[in-house]
C-alpha cells in the first residue's frame, strides 16, 4: 500500500503518447558532457520504451577526432550504468549511431555532412526529416545555422513532406542585445516553427504538472489570485558548486544562469492566465503576457529587493568545500554571484500586491526546487483566545525535485483537549503513487522535438522578454561594480541558506522563507 495519502486510479489515467515520424538526429558537440550525461541516456530510455521511431539514426558531429567506432564505444560506456539495459539492447541502439569529426566553422564539412545525411536517410528510410541539436558553445550557434542553411540543409520539403528542426541549448544570449542578435541571425535561416530553445526545467514532470494542477482541477482557480494568496515563493537550491564549468559560469552568474530561464519560467507557469488550449502558441502567448506584467526594476528596487551573494568556504553534505573564489579557474577578485534572491511584483488584476519571492543559489544547505503558494490567514478566528494570526496559514507546495510531489498544509484538530490545533501536511509523492521516479526532462523534450510540439520550448518573444526583465538588474550591478567594490555582493558560507541579506529581504515584508531549516 503506498504510504502517500493519494492513490492514482491508473485504469482511469488518460495517457496520450505518440511515436514520432521517422527522423535523424544530428548532435553538434556530440563529444561533450551533455551528450554523455543527458542526451544519449535519454534517447536510450526512449528506445527501450519503444518511443523512438523505428526508422531513426543519430549522427554525432564534433571536433574530437572520434570515428563511429569510437563514438559507439563512448555510448556503451555512458549506458553501462543503465541497470535494466541488456548488452543486446545497447548494441541495437548503438547500431543506429554514427560520428563525423569536424570543425563547426568549416563550410566544406557541411557538404560532407550533406552526403552523410543523404546516405543515412537512404539506409534508415528517415524520409528527409532531421533534427539538428546544438550542444556546442553558444558563440557558434549563428555560424552553424548559417552553414547549415548555405549547404541547403535547413530546407523543408514542400507542403511539409519532410521537416528540418533546430534545437538550441541555453544560454541563448548573454544579455538582451546579444539575444536579439542571435535570434535575428538564426531567424535568417529558419522559421520560428523550426526553432526549439531548450529550458530543461520545462521538461520536468512536476513543472509540467503545474498546468495540470491549475487547469485540470476546478478547486484551485477561484483561489488563485490576490484575494486569497498572500505571496508565492520559488526556490531552486543546489548543493553543487561551480564544478568544471568555471569558464562559462564566471561570465554568467546565477541571475543569467538560473533566473533568465528556469526561475522566470516557473513564475510564468504559476502566474499565467489559462490558455484557451494546451497548444504551443496559446500557452506561450499567455506566458508572454504574464512576463510583460512583471513590474520593471528601478535602481531603488534593485537595492531593496534584489540580493546577490557568493559562497565562501563551508561544509556541504558533511564535506568541507572551497570558497567560490578558490575554485579552479576562478579569480580571487571575481564578483560573479552564485546566489540571487529577489522580490518580483506583477501588475495585473490577478496578482496586484502579491509578491513573488524567488531565490536560487549554489552550495546551499540542500538540493531542492519547490514552489510554495502561501494563502492569506482566515479573516476571523472563532477559536477564542486564538487570533487569526495564531493559526498557521495554508500553504500549497509543489515539490519539483528531488522528492517530486505536492503538499497542502492545513490546520486540523488534534485528538485531545477542546482547542488542540495542529498543522498537518496532506502530501502526495510521485514516487509512492506512480512507482518509479519521473523520467528525465530530456526524454520529454527530445520526444517533443521529434513530434514537432513546441509547447515546452521557449519562443523568441518569451526569451527576449525574460532578458528585458533582468536587464535593469544587470545594468545596475555593472554600474555599481565600477563605482564601488564588490557591486553590492554579499557572502554566505557554503552549506547555509544564502546571505543574511536574503533573510532580511523577505523579513522586511513580515514574511519568512518557507521549508528551509534556517
Ligand atoms: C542549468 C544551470 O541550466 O541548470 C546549472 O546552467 C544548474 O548551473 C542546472 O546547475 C540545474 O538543473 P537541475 O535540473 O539540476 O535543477
Amino acid at each position: 500500500m503506498p504510504s502517500s495519502e493519494f492513490t492514482a486510479d491508473l485504469t482511469e489515467t488518460l495517457c496520450v503518447e505518440s511515436t514520432p515520424s521517422p527522423c535523424g538526429l544530428v548532435i553538434f558537440g556530440a563529444s561533450g558532457d551533455l551528450t554523455s550525461r543527458k542526451l544519449m541516456p535519454s534517447l536510450f530510455r526512449l528506445f527501450q520504451r519503444n518511443l523512438l521511431p523505428d526508422n531513426f539514426f543519430v549522427l554525432g558531429f564534433a571536433r574530437s577526432p572520434l570515428g563511429t567506432h569510437g563514438f559507439r564505444e563512448r555510448i556503451r560506456k555512458d549506458l553501462s550504468e543503465q541497470s535494466a539495459a541488456t548488452p543486446q539492447t545497447v548494441e541495437n541502439f548503438c547500431e543506429q549511431t554514427y560520428y563525423l569529426p569536424g570543425s563547426y566553422d568549416d563550410p566544406a564539412l557541411y557538404q560532407e555532412l550533406k552526403k552523410w545525411l543523404r546516405d543515412l536517410d537512404t539506409r534508415h528510410d528517415t524520409q528527409g526529416n532531421v533534427v539538428f541539436y546544438l550542444s556546442t558553445p553558444p558563440r557558434v550557434y549563428g555560424a552553424v545555422a548559417e552553414n547549415l542553411a548555405e549547404a541547403g540543409l535547413l530546407q523543408q520539403g514542400g507542403q511539409k513532406t519532410s521537416w528540418r528542426r533546430l534545437v538550441a541549448e541555453k544560454p541563448f544570449g548573454h544579455d538582451l542585445d546579444s539575444a536579439r542578435q542571435l535570434n535575428a541571425s538564426i531567424a535568417k535561416c529558419l522559421a520560428e516553427e523550426q526553432i526549439y530553445r531548450i529550458d530543461h526545467y520545462l521538461g520536468k514532470e512536476t513543472v509540467q504538472n503545474i498546468l495540470m494542477l491549475r487547469f485540470a482541477n476546478a478547486i484551485f482557480e477561484p483561489l488563485w489570485n490576490r484575494h486569497y494568496i498572500d505571496h508565492v515563493q520559488i526556490t531552486a537550491a543546489e548543493t553543487i558548486g561551480v564544478g568544471l564549468r568555471a569558464g562559462y559560469y564566471d561570465t554568467s552568474g546565477a541571475l543569467r544562469d538560473m533566473f533568465q530561464n528556469h526561475m522566470l519560467q516557473l513564475l510564468a507557469l504559476v502566474g499565467m492566465e489559462p490558455p484557451s488550449s494546451f497548444e504551443a502558441n496559446h500557452v506561450r502567448d499567455e506566458k508572454r503576457k504574464l512576463l510583460q506584467c512583471i513590474r520593471p526594476f528601478c535602481p531603488q528596487d534593485v537595492e531593496q529587493h534584489v540580493v546577490r551573494g557568493q559562497y565562501l568556504a563551508g561544509e556541504v553534505e558533511d564535506q568541507q568545500v572551497r570558497a567560490y573564489r578558490d575554485e579552479d579557474k576562478i579569480g580571487q577578485d571575481s564578483e560573479t554571484e552564485t546566489f540571487v534572491a529577489a522580490r518580483f511584483m506583477l501588475d495585473n488584476w490577478r496578482w496586484r500586491g502579491v509578491p513573488f519571492y524567488l531565490r536560487s543559489g549554489k552550495r546551499l544547505n540542500e538540493r531542492r526546487t519547490d514552489i510554495s503558494i502561501a494563502f492569506k490567514p482566515v479573516p476571523h478566528s472563532i477559536f477564542n483566545p486564538l487570533l487569526p494570526e495564531h493559526l498557521a496559514v495554508n500553504i500549497l507546495t509543489l515539490n519539483v525535485q528531488p522528492l517530486e510531489g505536492i503538499a497542502l498544509r492545513l490546520q486540523a484538530k488534534r485528538p485531545g483537549p477542546k482547542l488542540c490545533m495542529s498543522t498537518l501536511d496532506m502530501a502526495f509523492s510521485y514516487h509512492d503513487v506512480f512507482g518509479d521516479h519521473p523520467p528525465d526532462a530530456y526524454e520529454r523534450l527530445l520526444l517533443d522535438v521529434m513530434l514537432g510540439d513546441q509547447t515546452l520550448f521557449i519562443r523568441r518573444d518569451n526569451s527576449e522578454t525574460q532578458w528585458s526583465i533582468l536587464m535593469p538588474i544587470l545594468d545596475y550591478w555593472q554600474k555599481a561594480g565600477s563605482a564601488r567594490e564588490n557591486a553590492g555582493l554579499t557572502f554566505y558560507p557554503a552549506g547555509s541558506w544564502g546571505p543574511q541579506a536574503a533573510q532580511e529581504l523577505i523579513q522586511k515584508d513580515n514574511r519568512m522563507w518557507l521549508n528551509s531549516n534556517d
